[in-house]
């Protein structure tokens, strides 16, 4: 127990038994609908039996204008309540906490689906890699959201989850607001940072009104945003230090925690920082070209042997040399800044560089996405006294973009002894089946 990695970690309201979360990965496993399925809960507990503390949910949409892709659980409805009842239930029996963490795409949206074809957002600037179209949100509408996000966190107390974490991060609707890159209102919702920052602060004094002071909530944050990685001609976007004050504010709302992310559209050549595989992205980027009015130059571009290898050279000298603990220097400006916890994704799968975070003080936890895909067990191989997986995660990125199409899992060849090996791997998720 001297060891940082397993020491509790206790927020205001809640205990978690080691210091490693899963951190959120969506995956196409549910029903059109939004409604849960099996394949998800399979899913979730996998990483609860491999021993993280909590397991912090996919991307659950608060509406189905908010979904990124069909197939999605969401949380816009009473009717949801069951499903992620029986996710957290299952989640507990490993000794595990389920955060849930409500979303919402606003213009980034892979692909809408039929219900709601009209993206909303702070603006009604298409987003300059994909040219995903939107339209700027009236106020009225941004009242809509805000008591969306409210409701769904009641539904989440309601199913008996651990807490709410808000997806603030990674380009989606709440950074839509925060950025001064995307955000171009000249309303009580735009222009200076408090400005900005008013759409989310809203959401959470609902989400205080609606389940009290003692329903843990966090926020995952885009620290910075490196909002031009890409698209050379756009603002770079907030700053640290925009984000450590965002944090303060935050925190004297009542929030309990803070999670730290990166980026300003998702994925990002810094989230999840590793390589762009060309041939799998390929692959699925068709699905999408009719999603955005650069879709298919993105696609030509790609697909093209000069100019791709120029895109995934500008990809690379984004990424930078650093993947396993890339947000420390965020965290440990955000942690410097406020007495709340602070959790850090990005990269981590050693567990003396996870020691050396929590020991110095640059974050109180991890979160962990690939090398739990990659390594389900992690964890308990931590606790067994290994350092490092035998076989690692190598941040190939192959199974983050196959998600658009396939079902989420390991796609990386090289990590199984034959390609049947890893299709059973895959295909796991669906096991046990929904009626046997
Ligand atoms: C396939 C995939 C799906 C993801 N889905 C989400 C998501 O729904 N919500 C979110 O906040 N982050 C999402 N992320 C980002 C991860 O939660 C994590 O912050 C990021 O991948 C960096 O951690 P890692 O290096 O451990 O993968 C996703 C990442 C991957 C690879
Ligand atoms: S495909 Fe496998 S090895 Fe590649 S990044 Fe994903 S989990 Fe890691």
């Amino acid at each position: 127990m001297s060891d940082m990695i397993f020491k509790p970690l206790e927020f205001r309201t809640l205990k978690v038994k080691n210091r490693v979360f899963r951190s959120n990965m969506s995956g196409r496993f549910d029903n059109y609908d939004g409604s849960g399925n099996p394949a998800r809960i399979n899913w979730e507990t996998r990483f609860a039996r491999g021993g993280v503390g909590a397991v912090i949910s996919s991307f659950v949409p608060v509406h189905g204008r908010g979904r990124i892709l069909p197939n999605y659980a969401m949380m816009d409805a009473d009717d949801k309540i069951p499903f992620w009842r029986e996710v957290g239930k299952r989640v507990h029996e490993f000794d595990c906490r389920f955060i849930l963490q409500l979303s919402h795409g606003g213009r980034q949206r892979d692909i809408t689906g039929i219900e709601y074809p009209e993206s909303w957002s702070s603006t009604s600037k298409p987003d300059p890699l994909h040219g995903f179209e939107a339209r700027a949100m009236t106020e009225n509408e941004i009242g809509q959201v805000v008591q969306q996000f409210g409701q769904a966190a009641q539904r989440a107390q309601q199913a008996g989850l651990d807490g709410v974490e808000l997806h603030g991060a990674n380009g989606y609707l709440i950074t839509q607001f925060l950025s001064s890159a995307i955000n171009d209102r000249k309303d009580g919702y735009g222009g200076q940072l408090e400005n900005r920052a008013r759409f989310l602060l809203e959401i959470v004094r609902s989400i205080r009104q609606r389940c009290g002071r003692d329903f843990h909530l966090q926020m995952k944050i885009s620290a910075t945003e490196n909002n031009n990685a890409m698209v050379l001609r756009e603002e770079r976007g907030n700053t640290i230090a925009d984000s450590v004050q965002v944090c303060k504010w935050l925190e004297t709302e009542g929030v309990d925690a803070i999670h730290v992310s990166n980026g300003s559209y998702f994925p990002h050549p810094r989230n999840p920082a590793g390589d762009l595989p060309v041939d799998e992205f390929l692959r699925v980027y068709d699905s999408m070209i009719s999603s955005g009015t650069k879709t298919l130059r993105n696609f030509l571009i790609l697909r093209n042997d000069l100019t791709g290898r120029l895109f995934k050279r500008q990809w690379e000298k984004e990424r930078g040399t650093v993947i396993e603990g890339l947000n420390l220097p965020d965290s440990a400006a955000i942690k410097q800044a406020v007495s709340i916890p602070v959790i850090c994704t990005g990269g981590f799968q050693t567990a003396s560089v996870i020691r050396a975070a929590i020991s110095s003080g640059q974050c109180d936890a991890v979160s962990i996405a690939r090398p739990l895909i990659a390594n389900p067990d992690l964890v308990k191989m931590f606790e067994r006294g290994l350092d490092r997986p035998p076989v690692p995660c190598t941040y190939c990125n192959k199974c983050l973009v196959t998600v658009v199409e396939n079902p989420l899992g390991c796609y990386d060849e090289t990590r199984f002894i034959t390609r049947e090996a890893m299709i059973r791997d895959i295909m796991s998720v669906f096991d046990p089946p929904p009626y046997k």
